[in-house]
């Protein structure tokens, strides 16, 4: 079926399978390799993406039934820089496999969710396992980027 999805403000006119999922056609026909596949089954967050400005698993939604405007971690590479920074600064990321998908929930999270305590940015954060850190510094990351957002560069 053909179709247009809009990535990361570009639109893209595509024969689209049914059955197709919105992280193979990412990865494979866009060759947009930020967002991961992890579990496959919509448990681990790595391949989390924002359609309509909210965070979605890419791997458990059928890219005939996107609509909306998808960002992945390419398209937002600068929106999360400070989130970034953070985490290299924390010591966020081991193996980075879980990275990009934590990068596009955090954004999701500093453009509009509960900065209050950490216990907040815990839930918001937990549908994105990471194998290696202990969260710890994710966390940081996330309170760390939530004071600069705004600061001058
Ligand atoms: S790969 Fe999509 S949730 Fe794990
Ligand atoms: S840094 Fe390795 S899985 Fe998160």
């Amino acid at each position: 079926m053909e179709q247009t999805l809009e990535i990361n403000g570009n639109r893209h006119r595509l024969d689209i399978e049914a059955g197709e999922t919105l992280i193979e056609v990412l990865r494979d026909r866009l060759k947009l390799t930020a967002a991961k596949v992890g579990c496959g089954r919509g448990e681990c967050g790595a391949c989390t993406v924002l359609i309509g400005g909210r965070a979605k698993l890419a791997c458990v939604t059928l890219a005939a039934c996107v609509d909306d405007p998808v960002e992945t971690a390419e398209g937002l590479a600068d929106e999360a820089r400070g989130f970034r920074e953070a985490m290299a600064d924390r010591g966020g990321f081991q193996c980075s496999y879980c990275t990009p998908g934590m990068v596009v929930r955090a954004v999701s999270i500093l453009r509009g969710g509960d900065l209050s305590d950490d216990d907040a940015l815990r839930r918001d954060m937990a549908g994105n396992l990471c194998r290696c850190t202990g969260y710890q510094g994710i966390i940081e990351s996330l309170r760390l980027a939530s004071q600069t957002k705004g600061s001058p560069a």
